[in-house]
């Protein structure tokens, strides 16, 4: 539980947003003294620019932070977001309203995030009072899940194998009271989930697929599926050190689909929900699955390995094949897929890709208005021969390396009936560096433009 908004109270300090062109107005509202202040100070309401003026005691008695013009193509609805990092220990109140109060708010929560877990993390100390009109406890809702999705993907893999990813979906299911259940090792095969095992065989910690159900069976059911990859070497296809440093948020997808499972659950949204990680380490031994390896798959489908590090689509196309089997209303998978989709639109703008212009267009919306930035790339036929295979129903990785986050969408779409209605995400997961609201680390992507797009549909 976060304990970042604090109840009302008249000795808020309060925090005046200005731009460069509202200032003067802003200025003519303050005391000559803090006028001068402000002044000597060279404060010009620079986008992120923070001032904090001292009453007559000597106290801090208000604070000055600038923004971004409202009209400015570029402008940054989370730069509030900085605020937690700046501001001494305290409670405030927003003085006046920034262009997005509720975006404000959300980012002033999810700017004082730090990662802990390892060493006593300077923890911004500063609280808000949420201002009249804002749903502090949907706020509180929203930035829970974020922390969670971030604390699940910065954890270091070797705190944060398949079977804590396990144990992460078990905790979560206990608090909703859901079901929760775990088919792990060789029980995968028994229970034809070929390419999971396949994936996870070489490690010394067991692949398994996890599974939660949540809700009334009379409700409409949704089922996320997210790529659960505790560890990505690449496999055989071994990865260079710089492309592995940073597979251990090979399981961002899975940490997200958990984060919207816990929005889902906690706002109670009129849905059957049901959660399926196909959790497992890509590594290397000797008993590891091999380039042009030819394996079976839960839905059918003979799938040659083109290349072992295309093991996100393996994994994803059993879970999804299963939540094929009863028919969801609405199916969606999540996943840090391919490095093709951060070359195209960056680590900001994951790409989705749905065969339904209707949802496209929602989630297209929910993403702007959450500022939670998607963007939709085409299943494009003309691409799906590229994943053809010489010897088997289909190969895991087109040789030719164009198009690489579509043909993984194209890939994963063999593996869902066409009849259901279904969303793909290829996130990215994290942060490189940090901006306002957004610490650089694990990233919760996606989640919470869907979380909307639920919320609209099934509230
Ligand atoms: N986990 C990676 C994708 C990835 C890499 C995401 C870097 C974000 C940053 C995935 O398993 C992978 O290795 N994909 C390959 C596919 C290729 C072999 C067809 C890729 O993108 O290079
Ligand atoms: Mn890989
Ligand atoms: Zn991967």
């Amino acid at each position: 539980m976060t304990t970042i908004f604090a109840p009302p109270t008249a000795d808020a300090i309060p925090i005046t947003f200005a731009t460069k062109s509202s200032w003067e107005t802003e200025k003519a509202a303050l005391s000559a003294t803090a006028r001068r202040f402000a002044e000597s100070n060279g404060f010009s309401a620079k986008p992120g620019q923070y001032l904090a003026l001292p009453g007559p005691d000597g106290a801090l008695a208000q604070v000055l932070f600038g923004l971004e013009e409202a009209t400015a193509p570029a402008h940054d609805p989370f730069r509030p977001g900085q605020l937690p990092g700046l501001l001494p220990e305290g409670v405030y109140r927003f003085a006046n309203a920034p262009y997005d109060g509720r975006l404000a708010v959300l980012a002033f929560a999810l700017g004082s995030y730090r990662f802990a877990r390892y060493r006593k993390a300077d923890q911004p100390k500063a609280r808000l009072v949420p201002p009249d009109g804002i749903d502090a406890a949907e706020m509180t809702r929203i930035s829970d899940a974020a922390t969670l999705a971030r604390n699940l993907i910065n954890t270091p893999a070797n705190d944060m194998g398949p079977e804590d990813l396990a144990a992460a979906a078990a905790a979560l299911a206990e608090r909703y009271g859901a079901a929760f259940s775990n088919i792990v090792g060789d029980d995968l095969r028994a229970k034809n989930f070929p390419l999971i095992h396949a994936v996870g065989q070489a490690s010394q910690r067991a692949p398994r697929l996890i599974d939660l159900t949540w809700g009334d069976p009379a409700h409409p059911k949704v089922t996320l599926v997210g790529k659960g990859v505790c560890f990505d070497t690449g496999g055989l296809d071994l990865k260079p050190s710089g492309s592995m440093l940073l597979m251990k948020k090979d399981m961002g997808g899975a940490a997200n689909v958990l984060a919207l499972a816990q929005m889902v659950m906690d706002a109670g949204l009129k849905v059957r929900l049901r959660v399926l990680i196909p959790a497992v380490e890509n590594a290397v031994a000797g008993n590891a699955f091999r380039p042009l390896d030819v394996l079976p798959s839960r839905k059918g489908p003979t799938v040659e390995i083109g290349n072992t590090d295309a093991e996100g689509r393996l994994v994803l196309a059993d879970a999804l094949a299963l939540a094929d089997e009863d028919k969801p209303d609405l199916l969606i998978d999540l996943g840090t897929l391919t490095g093709a989709a951060r070359v195209a639109l960056g680590p900001d703008l994951p790409p989705f890709y749905t065969n339904d212009d209707g949802l496209a267009d929602d989630l297209s919306r929910s993403a702007r208005e959450e500022n939670d930035p998607l963007w939709r790339l085409p299943l494009w036929p003309a691409y799906d021969k590229w994943l053809d295979s010489k010897v088997a129903d289909i190969n895991n990785a087109p040789s030719n390396g164009f198009a690489g986050s579509i043909t993984c969408a194209l890939f994963l779409q063999r593996f869902v009936e066409p009849t259901t209605r279904w969303l793909h995400v290829d996130i990215y997961g994290w942060t490189p560096t940090a901006k306002p609201g957004r610490p650089e680390g694990g990233e919760c992507q996606a989640a919470r433009a869907i979380y909307q797009l639920l919320s609209r549909r099934y509230g």
